[in-house]
Order: structure tokens, then sequence, then C-alpha cells
């Protein structure tokens, strides 16, 4: 593997967690945004996420300042020429990730490889507008980075096997396992997992069982770490119930039809814990209070 230097484009939740691992493995890392004011911000919550490391033990002084030194912020994209590989991040919406890369890939050396951390969209689509489809892969990073051991590697119609290997060696190098998946809606985990979610936000709204109790049956039945209500509300029930929906599109099927209450807990923005209610209620601070 020949990856010593990232390009990442958006330094939002995942771009700056993505730029946090790789600077911590030893990579140099060109933290890229529109918004300066992500950039700084970005660079703040590593800073901080570095500190506690060091005040735990799990990291040195020299360590952290060693990481931050590999790190560099920028607005343009006047350095994707020096990446070995780019790796974009920005919001999930298919044109405005089409546009930027189109205007990345053109500036990229001729080997590097170009990558999409989208979560849903399909990666032969984003490649389209890409001068090298064949160089063109989808890492699917998950949330929170630093914490998150998963790393779905999504092939795409064009990628060549090539890339596949080195994008695996890069995952074990970020410290993360890899699974690959074929370019296909919800690539593995999720499409399994929301499944499970709305099965569990089924029963509930059918007086199966409480709440608690569900999550109870999903976390020592099948030593989950979180039940599957509780991982609903922590996700984002707007946000489950998008994927849902777009699932139902694509495949097609009933079993991925959104459950009503979800519908009618998005209308009523019981959204979880971003909006302290959902199948629980939250305080300010995101912490479960019944
Ligand atoms: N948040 C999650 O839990 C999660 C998990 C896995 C994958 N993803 C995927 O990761 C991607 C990013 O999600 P996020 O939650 O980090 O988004 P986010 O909204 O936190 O951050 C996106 C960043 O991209 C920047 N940006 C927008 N347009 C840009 C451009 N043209 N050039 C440079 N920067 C630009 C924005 O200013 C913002 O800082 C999405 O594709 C999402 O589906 C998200």
């Amino acid at each position: 593997m020949n990856i010593k230097k990232i390009f990442v484009v958006g330094s939002g939740t995942m771009g700056s967690g993505i730029a946090q691992v790789a600077i911590t493995q030893g990579f140099d890392v060109i933290l890229n945004d529109v918004n300066m004011d992500m950039l700084s911000k970005a660079k703040k919550n590593i800073e901080k996420a570095f500190s506690k490391n060091v005040e735990r033990g799990k990291m040195t002084e020299e360590e952290k300042n060693a990481a931050l030194d590999r790190l560099s912020l920028e607005s343009s994209y006047d350095r994707v020429k020096e990446a070995d590989l780019i790796i974009e991040a920005i919001y999930e919406n298919i044109e405005a990730k089409q546009s930027v890369h189109k205007t990345i890939s053109p500036l990229a050396k001729e080997d590097a490889i170009i990558a999409t951390n989208s979560s849903s969209l399909s990666v032969t689509s984003i490649a389209n507008v890409v001068s090298k489809p064949e160089r063109f892969i989808g890492l699917h990073f998950f949330n929170p980075v630093p914490v998150m051991a998963l790393l779905e590697i999504v092939v795409g119609l064009e990628t060549s096997p090539e890339i596949v290997e080195i994008s695996k060696e890069f995952a074990s190098a970020m410290g993360k396992t890899p699974v690959v998946a074929k370019d296909s809606p919800g690539f593995i985990a999720n499409r399994a997992g929301v499944v499970m979610l709305n099965e569990a936000i089924q029963m509930y709204s059918e007086g199966v069982a409480s709440a608690e109790d569900v999550d109870t049956a999903m976390k020592l039945g099948f030593n989950h770490p979180m039940g599957p209500l509780a991982l609903c509300d922590l996700i984002g029930n707007d946000i489950v119930l998008a994927v849902m929906e777009a699932f139902y599109k694509d495949f097609n099927d009933s079993k991925y039809r959104p459950a009503q209450l979800l519908k009618k807990m998005v209308a009523g923005k019981r959204l979880g814990i971003k909006t302290g209610k959902g199948f629980y209620n939250y305080d300010n601070k995101g912490k479960k209070i019944n």
C-alpha cells in the first residue's frame, strides 16, 4: 500500500473523525471544507479528544503533538494533487457529491484513489462523473469514527480489484476491520440493521412489550450493546425513517415498509435525543430521564 497522504473533503462529523483516526495512525491529512468555521471546530474537537486521551494515559503529549503536526486545514482544493487517497465526506446529496467529484478528480494524482463515505448513495452513480471510475470506491466509516471498528468497502461496478485490495490494507492501517460489499442499497450493516429497528418499533406499537422490555430482550437475547429503540433515538428517528423509505423505494419490497408509529413520531418531532423525546425522554445533555 502506498498511501501516506490523505485529502479529506468535508470536516463535519465524519470527515473530522476520519482525519482524527488517520493522523493518530501516522497518515498526513489535509482536511478540507468550504466552511472555515467547520474546519476550526473540527481541529478544536480533535485537540480536545487527544487531550482526553493523554489524561487517560492512552497517548503521550509527544504523540499528541506529532499527530496534530500531521494535520493541515485547507479551504480550497489546491492540494488535492498531493494526496494518495481522497475521501469525500460532504453531506448526503448525490448532486452535491457528483459536483465535488467532477471538480476534484481531474486534479488528483494519476494513481490516487478516490473514495466516498456515503452511507446510502450508489458508489457507481457517483463514479459516473470521475475521470477514472476504476480507481473510485466507497469507504463507509461508522459514527463515531474513533470508536467504531467497522469499515465497509463498497465496490462500484467499475472499481478495480486492485483498489479493493489496497482499501482493505488501508482499513487495517486505520485500525478498522474491513468488510467488502457490492454497490447495493444499504451495503451490509444498515440494510440488515434497519429491518431489525423497524420490527422493534412495530412490536412496541402493537403493545407486544414495553420499550424497555423490547430493548432488554435484544440486548440480552442477541448480545447487542444497546436496544433497538434506544438506538433509534440515538440515530434520530427521522434518519431511520428516511433510510427505510429509501430502501422501500429501491427494493420495492414490503419488508422495508416503515412502521406507522415511526412515521407518526417523526411527524410529531419525537426524533429521539436531538429533540429530547423519542421512545424515551432525554435531558438537554442527551441523558435518558425515563
Ligand atoms: N453522521 C453519520 O452518522 C454518518 C455515518 C456514516 C456515514 N455518513 C456519511 O458521511 C457523509 C458526511 O456526513 P456528516 O454527518 O459528516 O455530515 P456533516 O453535515 O456533519 O458534514 C458535512 C461537511 O461537508 C462540508 N461541505 C459541504 N459541501 C462541501 C464542499 N463542496 N467541499 C468541501 N466541504 C463541503 C460542510 O461544510 C460540512 O462541514 C455523508 O455522506 C453521510 O451519509 C454519516
